[in-house]
């Protein structure tokens, strides 16, 4: 038997403990352990009953991910999880911690489950552009109803044991030992002449099925446009509710095997270990120990303060919120709690963890009282002089290994903490808006940060919840730096005959939520106009520039906020309307400048915006600004809305092929000049025949 499970007779129980640290992946070696571990069982007249359990850290943590897309090993998950059902002597899973994706369709292959109060269930596979492939999809409809498996399947979610109680899917919570409390379950059953259960052979609830497979596939065309793997969950447990459990387990296969071949799940398992890979920080020692984070602050309580402090509330910490007076603070507490309530009122909060995070939050104008705070984040408004006296004040009033952080867009982290005496100290974390909600953190390491400053920044990334990526210091750092050189190609494609709807539809269509000009519209032109006028002496004079941007501002048009920017807005709707007084006034510059205005094809925007944002990563990448591609990727899909099913701008440059994108930017370099010249670092790709992938490390 493989030393991966061990087998234990109790009685007439026998206990199969899988032990295949660190997370008891089903590995093939683990499932021939299972396989054998059942037939001794089976075999042995004296046994009567049968628990399953994880050693170590949880049940079972699912498929080995390392093994998709490889030749299948026998025996299958799936065929496991029969055998489990079939078996004539009932099997009762003991769950402790996770039970996730095969993890959990094979606690669904036992009769019976029961777990500790660490117990939660989960089919994360959507997070890969999966299906769960072992089952997931027919039985657990049939064991805790249509409404509740779509729940759980289409959003990849934990549920937590109290809640697995109560949907049926565990049948007892053990208090005390976990393996004791299953072997005595177990005893009761058998004492009590019940047999086995088979969840395949559970009749399904199809009450209101057709309204809630309506919902489910509303609520998927808006919240994950253009990715097969929701469809294809929708899809399987419709199966499961008019055909067979057989019938159901084939299209579920079906649909599996489609999946994982397809570029958007390869892109999705891209993200996944790209996460993991971010946490590896070129330069940080393996072994450099995280401070503890156990109180924060944040300083302003405008958008981006509020949004933090949420965040952290939202990670359970507690979080001080400074504010230059105490009317900016009253002002600033009552939206978070308008956010909060809000969300109570949707229905994605409740009341009671509202005022559990609100607890969390409190508010000072006094830097005394950041005396014994662990890290302090400042998002004051964007100005360079402002940051360094709120950063000289903070060296003052923190205690010395106190982190201080900054949450600037662009401004020179080296700067500001040159303004402190402790620059090992001082870090940037790049929040995006609305920061309680977007997941991205775009850290960024000055010159002299320190290491363990480093770790502790991208640990606490993780402990609120977000997808950090360490970057180094330059204009705009990576993410905006991107953004402006695709902004910036769009408006010239304004100026050379396009227009905003026409180049929002294709970025739309590409995936993003919107394109560059309804986003502005949504951010404000005014915040950019601001910026573009402090900077224009630092401008090259012979740099292109479209001032088209600055036009509208200049007429009071200021985006949503006003109902009109690159468009117009109806009262109280953020539908963009064509203007046709913008059209005048784009076709008006295109005159001044010279440009005959012609047609442009949605290929040539396509690829004059996409090329231009993977030629600017690829100039960031050769500066060491970024250290790998796929921490670019996670920046622009997790801050940017880049689409998820094509795993971010380098993934997506590796799809297309470097040779493509390196002769479109050379026709481009031609046609437009040096803004368009090709990174060093995509020549070198281009001439030796290799991908951004090979640089990935
Ligand atoms: P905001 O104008 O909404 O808020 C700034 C807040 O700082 C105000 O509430 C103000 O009262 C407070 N403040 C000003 N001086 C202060 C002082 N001396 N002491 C304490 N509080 C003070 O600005 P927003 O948009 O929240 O931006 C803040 C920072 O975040 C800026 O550095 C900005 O570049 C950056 N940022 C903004 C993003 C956005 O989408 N708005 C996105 C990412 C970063």
């Amino acid at each position: 038997m493989s030393n991966l499970v061990a087998y234990e007779i109790h009685g007439a129980i026998a206990l199969i403990a899988l032990n295949s640290p660190p997370v008891n992946a089903m590995g093939v070696e683990v499932r021939q352990g299972i396989v054998d571990a059942l037939a001794q069982a089976q075999n042995d007249d004296s046994i009567s009953a049968i628990v399953l359990i994880g050693r170590g850290r949880c049940f079972c943590g699912g498929a080995d991910i390392r093994e998709f897309g490889k030749p299948r090993l026998q025996p299958y998950l799936r065929d496991i999880i029969d055998q489990l059902e079939a078996c004539q002597k009932p099997v009762i899973a003991a769950i402790h911690k996770t039970a996730i994706g095969g993890g959990c369709e094979l606690a669904l292959g036992c009769h019976y489950r029961v777990g500790d109060m660490s117990a939660s269930f989960g089919l994360p596979e959507i997070k890969l552009g999966l299906l769960p492939g072992a089952g997931g999809t027919q039985r657990l409809p049939r064991l805790i109803g249509i409404e509740a498996a779509l729940d759980v399947i289409l959003s990849g979610d934990f549920v937590a044991t109290e809640k697995a109680k109560e949907l049926g899917f565990l049948d007892q919570i053990i208090f005390g030992d976990l393996a004791q409390g299953a072997i005595d379950f177990a005893r009761n059953l058998l004492a009590a002449g019940k047999g086995v259960r088979p969840v395949g052979q559970m009749k399904i609830d199809a009450a209101g099925a057709t309204e809630i497979f309506a919902a489910a596939h509303k609520k998927t065309s808006r919240r994950a446009r253009g990715l097969i793997a929701p469809e294809r969950c929708i899809a399987a447990v419709e199966s499961a509710v008019t055909g067979t459990i057989q019938d159901g387990l084939d299209l579920e296969r079906t649909y599996f095997d489609e999946l994982v071949q397809s570029d958007q799940s390869k892109a999705q398992r891209h993200l996944f270990f790209a996460q993991r890979q971010a946490h590896k920080v070129p330069g940080v020692p393996a072994d450099t120990q995280p401070r503890e984070i156990k109180t924060t602050a944040v300083i302003g309580c405008g958008t981006m303060g509020r949004g933090i402090a949420m965040a952290l509330a939202n990670g359970g910490l507690p979080v001080i919120v400074l504010e230059a007076n105490s009317e900016a603070l009253d002002k600033g507490l009552g939206l978070v709690r308008d956010t909060y309530a809000g969300s109570v009122k949707r229905g994605s909060l409740s009341a009671s963890d509202m005022e559990a995070r609100l607890e969390l939050i409190s508010g000072t104008t006094d830097y005394t009282d950041l005396a014994d705070v662990d890290i302090i984040i400042e998002a004051v408004f964007e100005d360079m002089d402002l940051k360094k006296q709120i950063f000289a004040k903070l060296d003052q009033a923190c205690k010395a290994d106190a982190i201080l952080a900054t949450n600037t867009s662009s401004l020179d982290i080296n700067e500001i903490a040159a303004a402190t005496k402790r620059p090992e100290n001082v870090i940037g974390t790049h929040f995006f808006s609305p920061a309680n909600i977007m997941k991205l953190m775009e850290n960024v390491r000055g010159a002299k940060t320190s290491a363990d400053v480093i770790v502790t920044v991208m640990k606490l990334s993780k402990t609120i919840n977000k997808v950090g990526a360490m970057v180094g210091v330059c204009d705009g750092f990576v993410g905006n730096r991107m953004l402006y050189a695709y902004r910036t190609q769009a408006e010239f494609l304004l100026e050379e005959g396009a227009l905003p709807h026409e180049i929002d539809k294709v970025i739309y269509d590409f995936g993003f939520p919107m394109g560059p000009f309804a986003m502005g519209d949504l951010a404000g032109l005014d915040v950019g106009y601001q910026v573009r006028q402090h900077r224009r002496k630092m401008r090259p004079s012979n740099d292109r520039y479209s001032f088209i941007a600055d036009r509208i501002v200049e007429m009071d048009r200021f985006g949503q906020k006003n109902n009109k920017g690159w468009y117009l807005y109806e009262q109280g709707s953020r539908t963009p309307q064509p203007d046709p007084v913008i059209e005048t006034l784009i076709s008006g510059i295109s005159s001044e400048l010279g440009i005959t205005r012609r047609d442009i094809s949605d290929a040539e925007i396509l690829e004059r915006c996409m090329y231009t944002l993977i030629n600017e990563g690829a100039k960031l990448l050769g500066e060491n600004i970024a250290s790998r591609p796929s921490d670019i990727d996670l920046i622009w899909v997790y801050g940017y809305g880049f689409p998820i099913g094509k795993g971010g701008p380098m993934f997506y440059a590796d799809h297309i092929g470097i040779e493509t994108i390196h002769n479109a930017m050379n026709k481009l370099y031609q046609q437009h000049g040096e803004m368009l010249k090709p990174a060093p670092l995509l020549e070198e790709l281009a001439r030796s025949g290799k991908s951004f992938a090979d640089l990935q490390g």
